[in-house]
């Protein structure tokens, strides 16, 4: 009895959680498409013949579509033509086709013609306005969106190639996935209809239209034409991405083995978007701030993210577009892929920005979402179109890259290259699976590849690795331990079952810093030894820091490490250190203290990238971790620590100062004046902001931003209106962000009030109402007052991105580190549901909890370290 009922749930759940999939009676095989937009009505009207191969005789078709309204729907096969009787499921969002003879096996087509409305909502089809108030419209289609423009079969795994034609306006440039073969004046006075050339083979989300005034700048690589289209006005912003848009695709061309696969590429930057940017084939779409650059006025910072978002997006022209993922489930491969391959590619022409070290403050950001226990695996199931949108997260974008990095320096990168060679060929135009990269991983290279992956792949979380070394008869004992780590105390004592197959590389040092040995092993029980030549004093366990694991030590050893720090580790190792250490500060394997210990020895630290991950943990703990007691004895040691640097980088860019030097600068000084109250650097931004204001050449782009954020915190109303004048008056999208998001900085509740209304108000563009509102609540002055904002606003800003971007504040509600606020984000979602939020929500809830129990479990800690260690003395 109880069997069968166990047996009913099972078959009833899996019904229910198949309904989002498409049956697979039949596969499109070509799309003809015609869109023609109506820009007075705020609407278009769409005609779409599918092209199918029925696999057995039915009366019955399902494609989707969403929020259209069909005038016709027939099913045509053997030069028989049957009206279809229609009947559309808003919730599933799926029209099912009902014929009254049944369609045999073989090829068949299915029409439609339709209309729908040209939204607000920054996906499906959407209007958007350029600055001079012109309206455009333009396509957002992944995840599952491109059933909002056409019907489809809107499933990665059903590509087929697409015939597209669009009647527009006569002004309007139309942009899609193919290049033009024809653009004639008509049907009516004013309009021209523009037709593409039949498309690669490709799946529905990757479908693109851009149909407004656009003006571009003209490139090329390797014969292939290169376009950044911009609203007008724009263009001149677009030279930088056109630079290094042709190294990434000649870049490509050499480390795929397969030529750039489409005939031309476009890369347009759009004034209203809502993620970065899109991949869609060859067509390729980008917030303004991702891609345009003003010439001579943008930080090394900007210029960075720019080239990587670019080089990011055409790695997926490879790596998603030509082979794409079976199904969502697999999506890290498309964005872990691309994420790890937009440092890789962009390092070849610009190693000095030292992408590598970037990376390394990434992963140890990774690993502590990797260390909720509502994280989830690389491959994760999931169904629902909320559920999909959720999967794109600092998971399967951060820990697919460092697993991937881990993988290549394991098998050495000319072999992983072989290997992703031999996946894309045997997969062009088609779909794969994480399996099928390992799979192909592990031939070429004869390598264990499919025993380590699935290890990182199928399972949860990242392992902590412990070690312990001694030296006898000149050899050095190493054992290794494996752990999953949980940031949860309760959790990380209480141990798990996972065991990981982990790529560990060793190195060993003696007392006077210089190497004993080197060593990569692979580790692969709960706990093992091994054995290193020579007798080494310390031996560290990610050298090279390509590992997706933190490294624990015992106290004396790392103190030993410590001692030399520079000269024994490289920066990408110390970057890494700094983060295992942090992390067994959180669990309590070690006293915060012994954190301050090793941020005390980086006094002298040369590089830019180590200094960022220590002041971003110093402004944590500056954030969460003091209280009124010791606020005070904190400040004055962060001085004492980042004084003799601050007075060393000083204000001045001298000329022909690094990169690394700028950036440096700014986050010391940023760190200085935030963190530390210390009032110099407040002073020196105040009066650096009044002068941008005035002229924004008179401040280096390097300092643009920490110049507004230090003078906003004690800013008054004065200095807000000023701010919010130019903000409205700049086209330039990095000066427009800086200062959008330095309005959220302010330290007065009144005028973060006003930042908060602003972010909702009319002619304010909804792509940057999720980021302003977000950046309230990170600021610990707005916090309280943002909250009870969002509560109260709750549905105007779900609205405000068609739901989906509600998931940037559902995320930033984890920063708050209070136990009051954390009730109220409980009580308030549980009340409220945000479908496309469930596991965002659960993090955040996970993070505040464990913010306040480490807040708790410090706080006489910290103040008599604090009185040990001098932090008091300036008082
Ligand atoms: N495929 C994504 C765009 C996307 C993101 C679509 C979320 C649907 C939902 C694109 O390749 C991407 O990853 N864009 C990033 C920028 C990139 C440089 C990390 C983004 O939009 O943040
Ligand atoms: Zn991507």
């Amino acid at each position: 009895m109880r069997r069968v009922w166990v047996l009913v749930a099972v078959v009833s759940l899996g019904i229910f959680c198949a309904a989002q999939r498409l049956p697979e009676e039949a596969v499109p095989t070509h799309y003809r498409l015609s869109i023609a937009p109506n820009f007075n009505s705020e609407s278009f009207s769409g005609e779409t013949t599918i092209d199918i191969e029925v696999k057995s005789a039915t009366t019955e078709f399902v494609v989707n579509a969403a929020e259209l309204t069909f005038q016709e729907a027939s099913v045509s096969s053997g030069g028989h033509v049957q009206k279809a009787q229609l009947t559309l499921d808003p919730k599933q969002e799926t029209a099912r086709l009902r014929v009254a003879t049944p369609v045999p096996p073989g090829p068949a087509s299915l029409h439609f013609r339709y209309s729908g409305k040209l939204n607000h909502e920054l996906r499906g089809l959407y209007l958007g306005k350029d600055p001079d108030g012109r309206k455009y419209a333009v396509t957002q289609f992944e995840a599952t969106d491109a059933r909002r423009a056409f019907p489809c079969f809107d499933e990665p795994a059903y590509k087929a190639t697409f015939d597209i034609t669009v009647t527009a306006r006569k002004s309007d440039t139309v942009i899609s996935n193919a290049k033009v073969v024809s653009d004639t004046a008509g049907p009516r006075p004013g309009q021209h209809v523009v037709r593409f050339a039949r498309s690669a083979k490709m799946s529905s989300y990757l479908v693109a239209l851009a149909i407004g005034k656009f003006e571009f700048l003209q490139g090329a690589a390797d014969g292939i034409p290169i376009r950044i289209y911009t609203v007008p006005g724009k263009k001149d912003m677009g030279r930088a991405a056109l630079d290094h848009a042709e190294r990434s695709l000649a870049y490509f061309n050499r480390y795929f083995g397969i030529p750039y696969p489409f005939e031309k590429l476009d890369l347009i930057g759009l004034p209203d978007f809502s993620a970065g940017a899109m991949e869609n084939t060859a067509a390729i779409t980008f917030r303004e701030r991702d891609l345009l650059l003003e010439p001579g006025r943008s930080s090394a910072e900007n210029e960075k993210n720019v080239a990587q978002t670019i080089a990011h997006e055409i790695a997926h022209q490879w790596f998603g577009d030509l082979v794409t993922m079976r199904w969502w489930d697999d999506l890290w491969l498309n964005e872990g892929f691309a994420t790890w391959m937009e440092s890789k590619a962009v390092a070849s022409w610009k190693p000095e920005w030292k992408l590598e070290l970037d990376d390394a403050l990434a992963v140890n950001g990774t690993l502590m979402s990797d260390a909720l226990a509502d994280t989830h695996p690389l491959h994760q199931a999931a169904d629902t179109p909320e559920q999909i949108n959720e999967l794109f997260d600092n998971i399967s974008y951060g820990k697919g890259a460092a697993v991937l990095r881990m993988l290549e320096s394991y098998l050495g990168p000319d072999k992983f290259q072989s290997g992703i060679q031999v996946y894309l060929k045997k997969h062009a135009y088609g779909n794969a699976t994480s399996s099928d990269l390992w799979k192909a991983l592990a031939e070429v290279s004869q390598q264990p590849v499919d025993k380590i992956m699935p290890t990182f792949v199928q399972q949860a979380g990242a392992p902590m690795i412990v070690v312990t070394a001694r030296c006898a008869q000149m050899q050095t004992y190493v054992q290794m331990g494996q752990q999953r780590f949980f940031e949860d105390r309760a959790l990380f004592g209480a141990g798990g079952e996972e065991l990981w197959q982990v790529p560990v590389c060793l190195k060993s040092g003696d007392n006077s810093g210089k190497k004993v040995a080197e060593q990569c092993v692979l580790l692969s029980e709960r706990s093992q030894d091994f054995k290193l030549p020579g007798c080494g004093f310390w031996t560290m366990a990610n050298a090279g820091a390509n590992g997706y694991y933190i490294s624990a030590y015992e106290p004396t050893s790392l103190r030993d490490m410590s001692q030399d720090l520079e000269t024994v580790l490289n920066p990408a190792e110390r970057i890494r250190l700094l983060g295992d250490v942090w992390a067994s500060v959180r669990v309590g394997r070690q006293p915060l203290g012994d954190f301050l210990d090793l941020a005390s020895g980086l006094q002298k630290e040369p590089s830019g990238p180590v200094v960022e991950q220590l002041t971003a943990t110093l402004e944590y703990i500056g954030d969460n971790l003091v209280n009124d007691r010791n606020r005070v004895a904190y400040q004055h040691w962060v001085q004492n620590l980042l004084r003799p640097i601050a007075n060393e980088l000083g204000w001045k860019v001298a000329p022909g100062e690094s990169d690394e030097r700028k950036t440096m600068r700014a986050q010391v000084q940023y760190t200085l004046g935030y963190t530390a109250r210390d009032p110099e650097p407040y002073w020196e931004a105040s009066k650096l902001a009044k002068a941008a204001l005035e002229n924004p050449a008179a401040v280096d782009p390097s300092l643009t931003e920490i110049v507004f954020d230090l003078a906003a915190m004690r800013g008054d109303a004065a200095l807000y209106d000023k701010i919010l004048a130019r903000m409205k008056q700049t086209n330039a999208p990095e000066e427009y962000s800086i200062l959008m998001l330095a309005l959220a900085r302010f330290g007065d509740p009144k005028l973060l009030e006003r930042t908060l209304q602003l972010s909702i108000s009319p002619g304010f563009r909804s792509q940057d109402t999720p980021p302003l509102i977000a950046a309230v609540m990170t600021n610990p002055a707005g916090q309280q007052l943002a909250w009870e904002f969002v509560s109260s606003h709750w549905d105007e800003i779900e609205k405000s991105s068609g739901g989906f971007n509600s998931s940037t504040i559902v995320q930033a509600t984890g920063n708050f580190c209070d136990s009051g606020l954390r009730d109220q984000v409980s009580e308030f979602f549980s009340q409220h549901k945000a479908p496309a939020a469930e596991r965002t929500l659960r993090q955040a809830l996970e993070r505040m909890r464990n913010c306040v129990a480490m807040k708790a479990q410090n706080k006489s800690y910290m103040a008599s370290w604090l009185t040990e260690h001098g932090g008091g003395s300036g008082r």
